[in-house]
């Protein structure tokens, strides 16, 4: 019996979670597993009205949960950092999902902005840093609001925090059995203390793992190269920022932000798993909004959990209604509202 909280948060983020639970109901029962769900109302509302974003006590009752299923956070009545700060960061940091991984597959070429790309060539997964770098919030102002002012933020790298990632992103990439090939994303030319720790801790795991291929891309180039050759890649591990700014890049190379899923994973506790498309707000209530992102996240929750069949069903689902069904991936675009694909992909489930 899986115990799953379930933070639908803000925007379309309910919306979202709604057609996810839907599929996680319909494959609990094809694949003969049980589950139970409790939500959590943490968002933009909820602050709004009382002033609280996330705090111990929650977290310690997060930690009794297999697993947490996240629509989005972001309110546009709220200042930008305080959710992102008190809510998401805080249930990434708390709860020591130190990998963010997020997968970038293409489903229908018909979809891809890149001209001439065929389904095979975009197909690699991205293991973000997830606990340290810039987004550690190290740093200070000097002078603030005068002409002298300084900013400084910080990327904090521990050896502990970059040998554990990229420990995982070694191991995920052995497991994925695929080309074999690990690309360590950095900027070793200018951040000389961060990349060097990177890279030489990165240099001497490969040692240990002489089966993975490795090699270094600078992050100006690598994004050149998911436009040019998504090809290369097979499995890349960078830090925290340049992690998520990649992603991005990622998501609108596999068909946009209406598929792009993601996982904050600690391989030791309690992981999260999210579209990573945030909370829509111009579409909110609409039904326009794809969810085919949250049940990606979804399929990747129960992958997590040891369901392997079930998130493989739900991938095959998605992927014949992205091929067969949908005109777009895009809000409002699909030929479908949120509700139907929903049904799509549940339609699709259990079958070869
Ligand atoms: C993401 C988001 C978050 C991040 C924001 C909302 C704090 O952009 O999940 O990629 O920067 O990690
Ligand atoms: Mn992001």
């Amino acid at each position: 019996m899986y115990k799953i909280a379930v933070i639908p948060g803000d925007g379309t983020g309910p919306e979202v979670v709604e057609e996810g639970l839907k599929v996680l109901k319909h494959a609990a029962r094809l694949h003969g597993f049980e589950y139970t769900t409790a939500v959590f109302d943490f968002g933009g509302a909820r602050y709004l009205k009382t002033g609280k974003t996330v705090d111990e006590k929650d977290i310690d009752v997060l930690r009794g949960f297999d697993a947490i299923f996240l629509g989005a956070i972001g309110h546009p009545d709220v200042k930008p950092g305080i959710l992102e700060q008190g809510i998401l960061l805080k249930l990434r940091f708390a709860l020591d999902q130190y990998i963010n991984l997020r997968p970038v597959k293409l489903y229908n070429a018909a979809f891809c902005p890149l001209k001439d790309k065929k389904e095979e060539d975009i197909d690699f997964v991205v293991v973000r840093e997830n606990s340290e770098g810039l987004y550690k919030g190290m740093g200070e102002f000097r002078n603030k609001a005068t002409a002298e002012e300084v900013a400084i933020q910080v990327s904090y790298n521990t050896r502990k925090g970059v040998e554990r990632c990229l420990r995982y992103a070694f191991e995920y990439t052995r497991k994925r059995n695929k080309r074999k090939a690990l690309t360590l994303c950095g900027k070793t030319n200018v951040l000389t203390y961060a990349f060097d720790l990177w890279q030489r801790t990165f240099d001497e795991l490969a040692i240990e793992y002489s089966d993975i291929t490795t090699d270094y891309a600078h992050v100006d180039a690598t994004t050149m190269w998911f436009v040019k050759n998504p090809e290369w890649f097979d499995v890349i591990v960078t830090d925290n920022m340049f992690g998520d700014i990649i992603t991005d890049l990622g998501a609108m190379i596999q068909g946009g932000m209406g598929i792009a899923a993601g996982g904050n994973i600690n391989p030791e506790g309690v992981s999260m798993f999210e579209p990573i498309g945030g909370s829509a707000p111009k579409y909110t209530g609409k039904k326009v909004i794809n969810p085919l992102a949250a049940i990606c996240a979804m399929g990747m929750l129960l992958e997590t959990l040891g369901e392997d069949n079930a998130a493989q069903d739900i991938e095959r689902a998605v992927i014949t209604v992205v091929k067969t069904k949908l005109t777009s991936l895009a809000a409002g675009k699909m030929g479908y509202n949120t509700t139907e694909v929903g049904d799509l992909v549940v339609a699709h489930l259990g079958k070869k």
